[in-house]
């Protein structure tokens, strides 16, 4: 059986904060800490949307957003090393963009390093593309590409996110 047949997508919760820091860890050059994470639960729906993935043993992955008017500014996306490649990021991002959209989004934008290429491949499956560059972005110097997505409230654009989501087997919490 696959992983994401039994995956469950829901909120995150103090309970993850152990399991989500450890995902980041391995994850990112310039980790967030712990008590980062635990710093956005204390804010409120308006302001934040932190989701995770969870297999029937545990959290796999999560997504987070920051919502600045009608923008939605994806803060973070990562999916633990073993399970990458099938699909999490993929259905973890359209979860978020679409409770975002739920929440009032209407365009999409983040920052990614420019030699991530799997991030930036994931990304531009959401028609999420470059419009400039931030220089030296990160702690180590490296470059960040900005990318948007216009009008991700649109009908047609509700239809990407439900390709992408690839929702069967997924239970929502
Ligand atoms: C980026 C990341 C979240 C992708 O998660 P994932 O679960 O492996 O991605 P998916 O399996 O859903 O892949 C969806 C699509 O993204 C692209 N993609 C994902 N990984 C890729 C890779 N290593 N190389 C090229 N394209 C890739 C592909 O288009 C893929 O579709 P396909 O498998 O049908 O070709 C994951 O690699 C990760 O956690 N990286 C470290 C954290 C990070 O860089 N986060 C982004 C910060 S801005």
């Amino acid at each position: 059986m696959n992983q994401l047949d039994s995956l469950q997508v829901r909120e995150l919760a103090e309970a993850d904060l152990d399991a989500v820091a450890e995902i980041e860890s391995v994850s990112n050059e310039s980790p967030w800490s712990r008590s980062l994470f635990a710093g956005e639960l204390a804010l409120s729906a308006e302001e934040r949307l932190w989701i995770v993935g969870a297999d029937a043993e545990r959290v796999i992955g999560f997504a987070g957003a920051m919502f600045v008017g009608g923008d939605v500014h994806v803060m973070n996306v990562a999916v633990t090393p073993a399970v990458r490649r099938r699909g999490l990021g993929r259905v973890l991002l359209a979860e978020l963009l679409r409770r975002s959209v739920a929440n009032g989004g209407r365009h999409a934008t983040l920052e990614v390093r420019e030699s991530n290429e799997a991030a930036i491949e994931l990304y531009r499956r959401f028609r999420l593309g470059p419009v400039g560059i931030r220089n030296s972005y990160y702690p180590d110097g490296e470059d960040a590409l900005i990318l948007w997505a216009h009008d991700i409230d649109s009908p047609s654009y509700a239809a990407l996110l439900q390709k992408l989501s690839g929702r069967s087997g997924v239970i929502d919490g």
